[in-house]
């Protein structure tokens, strides 16, 4: 039974519909000229449901499915649906970069939310940057919302072995450099990965911001493991629908339920789901959004006190559909339960607690026991040293433990196009113990912090069997990739920051466990280097892109824009 707050005057859709004057009647008519009577919109919640669909986005292909059935659930409800499309960002198809448009699908959903006659909101995303940008919007509006995650795909097959996207490809790939299997074999790897609709199904960027949307009591329980394609999924989607129109009336709204302890949950269960390095800037991003101040200090101190216990691609062996038979999100919150703060509020009107009451976990191979853990640690540690004032992160479960306590020659590339010139040169001058630098491929530099931070492994060097390397950059790198990548390094390099000061041949070492990243070099040679830096021309001196360049934050900040995170909502628009 829907305890009701608010009445149907105070609907803010009624702003729109409700006055008999001019506006009023030209509200109502021209819902009319949609083929909607009064019978439709008058006196109900009505609902925005953000569809982030598009043909480019490979991942949302379901959602033209979706929509109609959050559609019904809303009827089914009371409520009156208005889907509003927003920008995709197909995680494959966007360049130079998602990440240069989180920002703007967050002010564009912001922007639909505020300016439509709705009072409550579906955010409808999954590939990768869909949903911090959703949430973000979301959060900065607070009206009633819910994220409905698009789930992952199926399992990848190929020649009878199971096979994660990205994670996989990248494996195939760098085999195909070093000549061991050819272009035709390498196409039907790649073809037997994408077999249905969904996002990337191992833990990458979207399976970690999918599991921390539920984590935060903003999705429905148990939502965020279901595949795109089990009817369970179509199921969740209408209920959706349904619960929105509750919310409105129970005016429950974001700020009703986040706190630091959600925040605090969902990097609890990031570092135990050994999620993308990328959650670290989203999640910044999204708790300043709601006001909470979040930083790298104390993901790490979350990430040395909580193991990785989900056992899957890229750090463990098993995909997000194995996640999901396993008991899914709800039974490693259950795992969790004594890390957690259960009391935490959620879209469903209880607790956390509640959320996870009957969870099972049906297979301990898949979700560990917290005393057989993948990892002693959290997925993701914090580096911070003379090369990262700042702070920087590495994947440490997916890189290789040789790594974690090492000093090495660098080799300096100046940007990605030196990158490709150069890394497969005979004559570049490169061992396996060498540390691979990429530099002005931050947020600014790039522009937009690119995942390139996976930095190849020269093809003369693969050809001898070297599958990991120490490579360091302040761009990102895709959470479906591994390998010891240093990333997000902050301040970068574009804007002065010490990574643009280093040189071929510097020293670096790294040392996870004492969680140091520093350049041997003497501080008065940097100085010296620093007099003579001079900054990188930036690609771009009008629209968004120059907009980004202005107001992007660094890594460590979350890269939302200055004027919008901890910012106050523009005010309600005028109604005239
Ligand atoms: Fe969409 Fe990976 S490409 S989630």
């Amino acid at each position: 039974m829907v305890k009701r707050k608010i009445n149907l005057g105070s609907l803010r859709s009624q702003r729109w519909y409700g006055p008999e004057d001019m506006r009023g009647t030209s509200h109502r008519a021209r819902s009319r000229q949609l083929g909607y009577s009064s019978e439709d919109f008058g006196g109900k919640p009505c609902v925005g449901i953000i569809n982030t669909w598009s043909d480019m986005n490979t991942c949302h292909s379901h959602f033209k499915q979706r929509v109609e059935e959050i559609k019904r659930g809303v009827y089914e409800s009371g409520g009156f649906p208005i889907e509003l499309p927003a920008m995709s960002l197909g995680e494959i198809m966007v360049k130079p970069s998602t990440m240069l448009y989180r920002n703007f699908l967050a002010m564009e959903a912001e922007e639909l939310i505020r300016c439509h006659p709705i009072d409550g909101v579906v955010l409808m995303g999954g590939c990768d940057k869909t949903t911090p940008a959703l949430l973000m919007a979301a959060l900065t509006m607070d009206l009633p919302a819910i994220y409905m995650p698009a789930g992952p795909m199926l399992r990848g097959y190929y020649a009878g072995e199971t096979l994660g996207s990205g994670t996989d490809v990248l494996r195939y790939w760098a085999d195909k450099r070093a000549g061991l299997i050819d272009q035709d074999t390498f196409e039907n790897v790649v073809g037997g990965l994408s077999r249905s609709a969904g996002t990337c199904m191992v833990m990458g960027t979207a399976a970690t911001m999918m599991s921390i949307a539920e984590t935060l009591g903003l999705a429905l329980p148990g939502s965020s493991s279901i595949p795109a394609v089990d009817s369970h999924h179509a199921l969740m989607a209408s209920a959706t629908g349904r619960r929105i129109v509750e919310m409105i009336w129970e005016d429950l709204k974001p700020s009703d339920i986040l706190n630091q302890s959600s925040f605090d949950n969902a990097a609890i269960v990031d570092m135990a789901l050994g999620g993308s390095t990328n959650a670290m800037i989203h999640l910044i991003a999204v708790a300043g959004r709601a006001g909470i101040k979040l930083d790298l200090d104390q993901f790490d101190k979350i990430s040395r006190t909580i193991p990785v216990i989900a056992n899957i691609k890229p750090s463990g062996k098993f995909l997000m559909e194995d996640f999901y038979y396993a008991g899914g999100l709800k039974a490693l919150l259950l795992r969790l339960a004594d890390k957690l703060d259960l009391d935490a509020k959620t879209i469903t009107g209880g607790t956390l607690s509640e959320n996870i009451k009957g969870a099972e976990v049906y297979d301990n191979d898949v979700i560990l026991p917290l005393d057989k853990p993948l990892y002693h640690e959290g997925g993701t540690a914090i580096l911070k040293g003379n090369l990262a004032p700042n702070g920087c992160v590495i994947k440490q479960t997916a890189a290789d433990p040789k790594f974690y306590n090492h000093k090495g020659k660098a080799v300096v590339f100046s940007n990605y196009s030196d990158l490709s010139a150069r890394i497969d040169d005979p004559k570049l001058v490169v061992d396996e113990n060498s540390v691979l630098v990429l530099q002005n491929s931050g947020p600014i530099g790039a522009p937009g912090m690119p995942e390139w931070g996976m930095l190849p492994i020269p093809k003369k060097l693969l050809k001898k069997g070297v599958r990991d390397m120490v490579r360091i950059s302040d761009c990102r790198m895709s959470g479906t990739a591994y390998g010891t990548c240093i990333l997000h390094i902050s301040p970068e390099a574009a804007i002065g920051g010490p990574l643009a000061l280093v040189k071929d041949g510097d020293i670096i070492e790294l040392n996870i466990h004492d969680r140091e990243l520093n350049l041997l070099v003497d501080r008065k040679e940097l100085e010296k280097r620093k007099l003579k830096w001079k900054a990188p021309k930036f690609p771009a001196s009008r629209g968004y892109t120059a907009l980004f360049a202005q107001h992007v934050t660094q890594a460590h900040e979350g890269c939302d824009f200055d004027f919008l995170h901890f910012g106050k909502p523009t005010p309600e628009p005028l109604i005239f």
